[in-house]
């Protein structure tokens, strides 16, 4: 059996702690959405877990949608332009749309999506980010749901990853240089 070395990762929420937080902001958006309908676009491939488990604390009739974008990069950094290589399936003109997103790092990813998504006229356009780095912000964008707000580390688990590795991790990781490849 092949097996990762993640016992001597540093663990910064457990999957306890994730579960907790998730069903909080999925308690709040149901109370925002005040029972109208929602098309979830997650934005692939690191909010694959945080949008399935989200959906699931979501009480409203919601679908699901998915977009992919690709920044030119497959380090720790990536290199500021952003593509999209992955379109939504289905139109949202006049819909309510929430934005799944693992990670809001420097903006960049979400600045562009949020431009390339209002220009379909949604009636509402929010923003959910299970991880937040302000720190390192260049685009000017927040998002509406924010679940941890974290200082400026590299983070892997729970669908975030390096070079591809670690999404199936279930707790959220510190990725730390000396961590064998
Ligand atoms: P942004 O465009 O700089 O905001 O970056 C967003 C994307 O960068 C996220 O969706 C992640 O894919 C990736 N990213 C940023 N920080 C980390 C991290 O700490 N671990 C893994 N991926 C990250």
């Amino acid at each position: 059996m092949a097996t990762v070395p993640y016992e001597d990762l540093e663990v910064l929420y457990t999957r306890q702690q994730i579960a907790a937080r998730v069903a909080e902001m999925g308690a709040e958006i149901t109370r925002d959405l005040k029972g109208e309908k929602l098309v979830m676009v997650g934005v692939l491939k690191g909010a694959a877990p945080f949008l399935a488990d989200l959906a699931r604390t979501v009480d409203v009739d919601a679908t699901f949608d998915f977009v992919a974008t690709s920044s030119y990069g497959k380090g720790l950094r990536s290199s500021g332009a952003v593509k999209l290589i992955k379109d939504l399936d289905e139109p949202i003109e006049g819909k309510n749309v929430l934005v799944v997103e693992d990670i809001l790092d420097t903006g960049l990813t979400l600045a562009y999506l949020r431009k390339l998504l209002l220009q379909q006229r949604p009636k509402t356009l929010r923003i959910a980010a299970l991880l937040d780095k302000p720190s390192r912000r260049i685009e000017k964008i927040e998002a509406d749901y924010v679940g941890f707000s974290i200082p400026n580390l590299f983070v892997i688990g729970y669908g975030m990853d390096y070079a591809e590795r670690y999404r199936n991790l279930p707790d959220i990781c510190l990725m730390t240089p000396d961590h064998p490849e």
